[in-house]
């Protein structure tokens, strides 16, 4: 058993329902600092409400999230978070390096700026307005953003969507570098090649986390090659 502190993020029977729906069925999971962690699951499995339930933008009907040794919701603990949303949360009028100062700045830290951009690959389009941006562009935008302030948590929902192939690569070898220097990486995601690359894999459908496990354990647990396999096993025997 770990020390307390060596979790990043403690979600201990978390169940959150929208109306009929219900979109977190008691879950409970665990990341240590230094992993990367891969969300794996269908249209509306349940991701983002995960995602959204670690910084306190949906509170559970039951359960506790305690990130960073502190339990959610927590105001101060965010500062320490960097968070990427689905959907790009940019202010369209100001210029990429303005977006990645404005924060940096909310957490306090405004030297990354360039090392942010850079990352993304958007230092030479620094001072074009977002809403001239490209869609792919403005995701890494949105991923600098989340970056800047060197976060010890890194929250991203589905970051590599609409980004092209190299920049993805680079992108996960800097993943792997912030994982390797401490920070804890969840990642939700769609991509099998992606998920390849996880220290850790969460498969989640109906709000329920129906495995966890490394590749290999995946894997070997649903008696196939392929993790999509996997996956589509692992799912059917939980319906069964
Ligand atoms: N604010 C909300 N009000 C009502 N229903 C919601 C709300 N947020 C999420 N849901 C529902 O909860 C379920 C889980 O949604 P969630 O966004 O977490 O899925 P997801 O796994 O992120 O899916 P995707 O891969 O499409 O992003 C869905 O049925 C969704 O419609
Ligand atoms: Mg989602």
């Amino acid at each position: 058993m770990m020390a307390r502190d060596s979790y990043a993020v403690e979600v201990e029977g978390v169940a959150k329902r929208f109306g009929p729906i219900t979109a977190l069925d008691k879950v409970t999971l665990r990341i240590p600092r230094g992993e990367v962690f891969g969300l794996l699951g269908p249209n509306g499995a349940g991701k983002t409400t995960l995602i959204r339930s670690l910084v306190g933008l949906v509170a559970p009907e039951a359960g506790t999230v305690t990130v960073l040794g502190q339990r959610m919701p927590q105001l101060d603990v965010l500062a320490r978070v960097g968070y990427m949303t689905q959907q790009a949360a940019l202010y369209p009028d100001l210029s990429a390096e303005e977006n990645v100062r404005f924060f940096g700045a909310i957490s306090g830290r405004v030297d990354g700026v360039r090392e942010a951009l850079e990352l993304v690959d958007l230092w030479d389009r620094r001072t074009s307005v977002v809403a001239t941006l490209s869609g792919g562009m403005r995701t890494r935008c949105s991923l600098a953003c989340a970056l800047v302030h060197k976060p010890e948590l890194l929250l991203l929902d589905e970051p590599t969507v609409g980004v092209d192939p190299q920049l993805r690569i680079q992108l996960w070898d800097r993943f792997r570098q912030m994982a390797a220097a401490g920070t804890a990486i969840l990642i939700s995601s769609h991509v099998m090649d992606e998920a390849e690359r996880c220290d850790r894999l969460g498969l989640i459908r109906f709000g329920r986390l129906l495995a966890e496990g490394t590749v290999g354990e995946l894997k070997a647990k649903a008696g196939v090659e392929r993790l999509e396999d996997a996956f589509l096993k692992l799912s059917e025997v939980s319906e069964s």
